[in-house]
C-alpha cells in the first residue's frame, strides 16, 4: 500500500527539482517555517537572499520583502505563495509624494524603511529596517534633514534614541502594531505579573513606553532566549511564537490582541498556505517581475543599508 504523499513532501520534492531555496519570515504559519531553508527578520532575509545558490527564490513572506530578494538576485526567479501579500505600510506610501518631496527639499536624505514599494526605494537614498534604522539613522551626518517613511511609531522611536530634530516623519502604520492598546498591555501586565514586556517598534509609543526591550523580530527572540526571566508578554505578530518556543522551550509567552482583528496576526502574512507554495514552485508563479532601470536604482540605497554596520 502506498502511503499518501503530503503536500509538505510535495513541496520539498518541488524544491529540489527547481533547485530552490525556501525563505520564511517569522510571521508565516509553522508549517511553513519548518519546510523553510532559512526563517528570519527582514534584514537577515535580505541578506541571506543573495548567499544561496540555486534557481529559484520561494519566498514566504510579503511582497516587499520579496522584491527586495529580486533586486539582489537579478537573475534568479523569485516567487511568492499569495501575489497579495502585501502590507499596510507600503499602501500607505505610494511613489508621486515621494517623488514631489524630492523635489521641492533636494537637501533632505530620504530614509525608507525596508516596507515599501520597490518604486518608493529607488526614490530613496539609504534603507532601514527595524533591526538597523537607528544605526542607519546615526549614519547621517547630522545636519543633513532627514525624511523618514512611512512608519510614524518606528520613525518616532528613531528620533526618541536618536534625539534628532530635523527628521521629518511619514505618518503610515502597520496595522497589526499600530493597534495594539495600551490599555490591553497593562491587564496583561496584572495578570502576569513578574513577566517582562517586549515589544516591535511598530507599536505606539503608549506600548513601548511599557517595555523592557524594544527590537526587531528577530531581536525579540534573541533577547527572550537570552533572559533568566520564564514569562513574556509579547508586542508583536504571534508568529513568532514558533520560533520562541524552538529557543527557548519551557519559557511562557504571552500575546495580547489588537483592536484590528482582535488577534495579533498580519492578515497579508497569513495569506501564504503551504497549498499556494507547492503551486507557485509547480508554477513558478505569483513571480517578482521588476525592470532592469527599477532595480538598478533600488539596489543603491539598498547597497547603502547593508554596508552599515
Ligand atoms: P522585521 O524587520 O522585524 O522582520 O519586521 C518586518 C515587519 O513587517 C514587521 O511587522
Ligand atoms: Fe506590514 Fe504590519 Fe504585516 Fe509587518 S505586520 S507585513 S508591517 S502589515
Amino acid at each position: 500500500m502506498f502511503a499518501a504523499t503530503t503536500i509538505a513532501e510535495e513541496i520539498l520534492d518541488l524544491k529540489q527539482q527547481r533547485r530552490a531555496i525556501l525563505l520564511a519570515h517569522h510571521y508565516q504559519e509553522p508549517e511553513i517555517q519548518e519546510l523553510a531553508d532559512v526563517v528570519g527578520d527582514s534584514l537577515e532575509l535580505a541578506r541571506k537572499a543573495r548567499e544561496f545558490s540555486g534557481d529559484v527564490i520561494a519566498f514566504c513572506g510579503v511582497w516587499f520583502m520579496a522584491e527586495t530578494a529580486k533586486v539582489l538576485n537579478p537573475n534568479r526567479i523569485v516567487v511568492v505563495p499569495d501575489r497579495e501579500a502585501s502590507c499596510s505600510l507600503v499602501e500607505s506610501c505610494p511613489v508621486e509624494p515621494i517623488r514631489e518631496f524630492r523635489r521641492r527639499n533636494p537637501g533632505y536624505t530620504i530614509v525608507s524603511y525596508i516596507n515599501t514599494s520597490i518604486q518608493v526605494k529607488a526614490e530613496s537614498d539609504i534603507l532601514c529596517t527595524s533591526r538597523n534604522a537607528v544605526k542607519i539613522v546615526n549614519s547621517i551626518p547630522p545636519e543633513k534633514p532627514v525624511l523618514f517613511l512611512p512608519d510614524r511609531n518606528l520613525g518616532n522611536y528613531v528620533r526618541r534614541q536618536t534625539g534628532r530634530q530635523n527628521m521629518k516623519i511619514w505618518q503610515g502604520t502597520c496595522i497589526v502594531h499600530a493597534t495594539f492598546p495600551a490599555r490591553r498591555v497593562a491587564e496583561a501586565m496584572l495578570e502576569h505579573p513578574g513577566a517582562k514586556v517586549v515589544a516591535h517598534p511598530e507599536c505606539p509609543e503608549s506600548v513601548l513606553s511599557m517595555a523592557d526591550f524594544i527590537g526587531s523580530t528577530s531581536a525579540i527572540i534573541e533577547w527572550c532566549a537570552a533572559q533568566e526571566a520564564s514569562e513574556f508578554i509579547v508586542m508583536t505578530e504571534s508568529g513568532v511564537n514558533y520560533s520562541l518556543a524552538r529557543v527557548a522551550p519551557g519559557k511562557r509567552f504571552h500575546f495580547v490582541a489588537n483592536e484590528n482583528c482582535n488577534c495579533s496576526e498580519c492578515p497579508y502574512m497569513k495569506l501564504n498556505t503551504l497549498e499556494k507554495l507547492r503551486d507557485s514552485l509547480t508554477n513558478l508563479e505569483p513571480r517578482v517581475e521588476l525592470s532592469q532601470e527599477i532595480m538598478r536604482r533600488a539596489l543603491v540605497p539598498l547597497e547603502r543599508m547593508l554596508a552599515v554596520k
